[in-house]
């Protein structure tokens, strides 16, 4: 075995001894797949927030490639740029690994992959199910030429489109599954309406506070049932569904004392993380602040916090948490997903929140 046999092996054992890989065939795939053809160079994040370029060329660039790491490939949309908005990168196995194994695909099926990207999920899907079952589509013309160069190269020949992938692919729908490696603000109808009765969806919402994984099963007509998976999955997001940045402003503003810390309702290995971003939609945050493209932000001080603008944003994160506490805490896992006549809802029990 080659120095990039045995890292992979080591890969693919780690993701099953994490628990994370169960399907056999997604072992093999990890473990014959050879991610290094997809990363020949990516960007590696410093200390200070710079961005520094790796290429095969660098000592320890094969290591890095077999890291559970997510490698950003581009900036901006332009491939000549180090820095910037990620707008794509190849994501960390391990979530790769949960989002593959939550769509349950088998053999024979067909399947769509929103976001080429570099082409490596592209490959381990063709590995699974055979290149005449995967369809790839990205927006992006130079991504999805280069990721098909190296598909082809690599002996993997899906049907690689180039286009938006919220509009699916219709020329080869009805497909069994539904895999996007972007994340989307709302579920793009095109998704339900082209897999078929029964078929599974599996996306990550684009959500600033709170994102979520999600496993959504067709009605194939459109609508769709589904729930919030344990695992927590961020990925850039859908590039239409990006949000413009909202900064937290200036003018005058209330000053009062807190206990809510700001990583309670923020950080996602917080439990009330998920709730928290329900009720404060497309609320983004900052190290110390959140704010709303409405104009309403808050500064938080540690016991203190600053708001201003139209809403007490923090206001309406402490009543959240006790609204939390009230439900039992729920986790995410036991929030549900529909996709209906009358819109796109989050649901635990009775309740319902618009996504
Ligand atoms: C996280 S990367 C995908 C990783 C990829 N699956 C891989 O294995 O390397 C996200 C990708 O979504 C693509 N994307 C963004 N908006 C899109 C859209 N509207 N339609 C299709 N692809 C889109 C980006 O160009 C980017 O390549």
């Amino acid at each position: 075995m080659d120095d990039s046999g045995a890292l992979r092996a080591e890969l693919a054992d780690q993701l099953l001894g994490d628990g994370v890989l169960r399907d056999p065939k997604w072992l093999k795939a990890f473990r014959a797949v050879p991610r290094h053809e997809f990363l020949p160079r990516f960007y590696r994040q410093l200390r200070g927030g710079d961005w520094e370029q790796i290429t095969a060329d660098d000592p320890g660039w094969l290591e890095l490639v077999y890291a559970d790491r997510v490698w950003v490939t581009q900036f901006d949309g332009d491939d000549t740029v180090t820095g910037g908005t990620p707008t794509c990168s190849s994501s960390m196995p391990t979530i790769m690994a949960i989002m593959l194994e939550a769509l349950d695909v088998h053999n024979g099926q067909s399947v769509l992959e929103v976001g080429t990207g570099t082409g490596y999920n592209a490959a381990l899907l063709c590995h699974a199910v055979g290149s005449g079952n995967v369809t790839t589509i990205d927006v992006d013309p130079h991504l999805s030429q280069r990721a098909r160069e190296r598909l082809h190269g690599n002996g993997f020949f899906p049907t690689c489109v180039t286009g938006d992938g919220a509009l699916g692919h219709p020329e080869r729908a009805p497909y069994d599954r539904l895999l996007a490696t972007c994340s989307v603000a709302s579920i793009p109808p095109a998704w339900l309406e082209q897999t078929r009765q029964g078929g599974l969806v599996v996306t990550t919402l684009h959500r600033p506070i709170g994102a979520g994984l999600v496993l959504i099963v067709s009605n194939g007509d459109g609508t769709g049932e589904g729930r919030v998976l344990p695992e927590d999955g961020r990925f850039m997001p859908l590039r239409a569904h990006a949000h413009p940045p909202a900064l937290a402003g200036t003018g005058s503003y209330d000053r009062r004392t807190t206990t809510l810390r700001l990583d309670t309702v923020i950080d996602p290995a917080s439990p009330f993380e998920f709730f928290a971003g329900i009720s404060l939609p497309d609320v983004v945050a900052g190290h110390n602040w959140l704010a709303h493209s409405d104009g309403s932000w808050v500064h938080h001080h540690g016991s203190h916090v600053d708001q201003g603008g139209p809403r007490r944003l923090w206001n309406i994160a402490e009543n959240a948490l006790i609204d939390w506490h009230d439900l039992g805490k729920p986790r995410r896992s036991q929030f549900g997903i529909t996709i209906g006549g009358d819109g796109q809802h989050l649901t635990l029990g009775d309740l319902q929140w618009h996504l």
